[in-house]
């Protein structure tokens, strides 16, 4: 699968709209609410960061402590699920800064399964594994693939459905050997150099760059080309502005990720299939997030 060229269908595929945390620019991040919102705004996709509890449960979180989202604190992966449970995921969310229109209504940080539960089948999920801070390449981030792995096992049908990307290659090298159908997609920060970055991708037979936006400059689309040649999708977040959105569609990448997907999709036409071709849409072949 891995070094198969990211084709095109023949037509002219919009790029995934990949929604960053679900619609979290309208509501609180990693939540379910933020995920069914995304699907309804017409999301292909939905990124959410998965961690492990210490009772061993995936759970949908972005930060290693709960202070930033919730009414609680501590460490991730030093409480219990039913801890976790108990948390107001929608705490500290504020369009305005003034208003907590989210607190008390009952959203709590998810598990993976029940994320997985409560979706349509055809949205894709982007799991970004995070590890514990100060946990290099050890135990953590393992312990979440070892899950996954046995998750997919127990479902073989969900590999076909999730994209896993971490900014932690020995996680995702793991993965790929325990589950090797599965994408596997590296993330990288913005100063890092993205040919170089590239050439890791290539190297661990992942198939997936997911860049910070910020490193794109003026090569990318050189650097997009180059990845498709290699068979590797290129996934750019987080890109919230109709204009970035128009211009990153336009040098080719495969897959946006945003905060707001209902504004990718109002700018780059309805549905991936069927998506009328409108002002991003220059050049005849795009990959298609698809390993082969
Ligand atoms: O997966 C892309 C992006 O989500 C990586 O950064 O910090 O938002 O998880 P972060
Ligand atoms: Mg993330």
């Amino acid at each position: 699968m891995n070094g198969e060229p990211a084709r095109g269908s023949g037509a002219r595929r919009r790029p995934l709209v990949i929604a960053h945390r679900g619609a979290s620019g309208v509501a609180p991040e990693n939540t379910l609410l933020a995920f069914h919102l995304a699907v309804e705004m017409g999301a292909d996709m939905i990124e959410l960061d998965v961690r492990c509890s210490r009772d061993g449960h995936l759970v949908v979180c972005h930060d290693p402590d709960v202070a930033r989202t919730t009414n609680g604190h501590g460490q991730v992966h030093e409480l219990d699920l039913d801890d976790l449970r108990r948390l107001d995921a929608g705490y500290r969310y504020s369009l305005d800064g003034q208003h907590y229109l989210f607190r008390g209504l009952g959203l709590r940080i998810p598990t993976l399964d029940e994320v997985l539960a409560s979706l349509p089948p055809h949205i894709e999920l982007n799991l970004e594994v995070k590890s514990p801070p100060g946990d290099g390449r050890t135990a953590e981030g393992h312990r979440i693939a070892a899950c996954l792995a046995a998750r997919c096992r127990r479902e073989p049908a969900l590999v076909e459905r999730l994209l896993v990307s971490s900014f932690d290659m020995a996680v995702l090298r793991e993965l790929r050997q325990m589950v090797p159908e599965l994408r596997t997609g590296l993330c990288t920060l913005p100063f890092d150099p993205l040919l170089r970055q590239l050439e890791r991708v290539r190297e661990a037979g992942l198939t997936a760059l997911h860049p910070a936006d910020a490193a794109l400059g003026t090569d990318a689309a050189s650097l997009i080309e180059q990845a498709h040649r290699l068979g590797i999708t290129v996934n750019v977040w987080t890109v919230n502005s109709v204009e970035r959105i128009a211009e990153l569609a336009a040098l080719g990448v495969d897959g946006i990720i945003t905060d707001y997907p209902d504004r990718a999709v109002r700018t780059l036409g309805g549905s991936r299939e069927s998506g009328t071709p409108s002002t991003w849409e220059q050049s005849p072949e795009r990959g298609n997030n698809r390993p082969g």
